[in-house]
């Protein structure tokens, strides 16, 4: 692949690859996705408080992400189908490697859905047993309005994620509170039914 063009995000650790990915690129990865989620299938998980995320879900890797009353943790099969997750697509192996340089390839790869309302309030990724490895995180379909801000709190920042952008967060930025405040609907036709997909990939373990 190319090796995309970085930004300056002006945020420590925040790292962004504006169109990182081609049209052609975006529809292939799509598909092998859509593939996926034919063996994974896309679910509504619920949070350790019991409301449901608006947010469709799914994994690809040795373990994925979940969510339910007994907390958030990361596990090697689907909970509704109790099949091992789907393999992540080796294009994704490549792009973390290209671009985080981590010495160990990611062993986890949350999928979400976001349609219409969708969004995803503001988190911190830290469920993961060595938080000093890098969060990649790659867009296709309708730009999202993402907020980031310090791990510590304090003023938080807009960013939009396009189709095709991908972001990390690294070093400094690596506990940095993050989330989604809504999709900009219609902005992109590449998810059929529209809406986004956002694949995070993660060192798990
Ligand atoms: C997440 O932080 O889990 C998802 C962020 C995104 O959808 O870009
Ligand atoms: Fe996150």
């Amino acid at each position: 692949m190319n090796t995309p063009q970085e930004i300056q995000t002006g945020i420590d650790g925040f790292r962004l690859w504006p169109g990182a990915l081609s049209m052609q690129a975006q529809a292939e990865l799509l598909a092998q996705v859509l593939a996926a989620e034919a063996e994974a299938p896309l679910y509504r998980p619920v949070t350790p408080g019991g409301r449901p995320f608006s947010v469709q879900m799914t994994n690809l890797g040795p373990l994925g992400w979940v969510s339910d009353r007994e907390g958030y943790r990361y596990q090697p099969t689907h909970p509704v189908t109790g099949k091992a997750w789907p393999p992540i697509p080796d294009y994704l192996l490549a792009l973390w490697s290209d671009l985080t340089g981590w010495p160990e390839p990611p062993d986890a790869c949350l999928v979400n859905l976001y349609r219409d309302e969708a969004r995803m309030g503001l988190h911190q990724d830290k469920d993961e047993a060595n938080m000093e490895a890098p969060v990649l995180s790659v867009s296709l379909g309708d730009t999202a309005v993402f907020r980031i801000g310090a791990a510590e709190g304090g003023p938080t920042r807009s960013i939009r994620l396009a189709s095709g952008d991908v972001c990390a967060l690294t070093g400094p930025a690596r506990l940095a509170r993050h989330g989604i405040d809504r999709l900009i609907a219609g902005s992109s036709t590449l998810v059929p039914g529209g809406g986004r997909i956002n694949l995070t990939l993660r060192r798990a373990r």
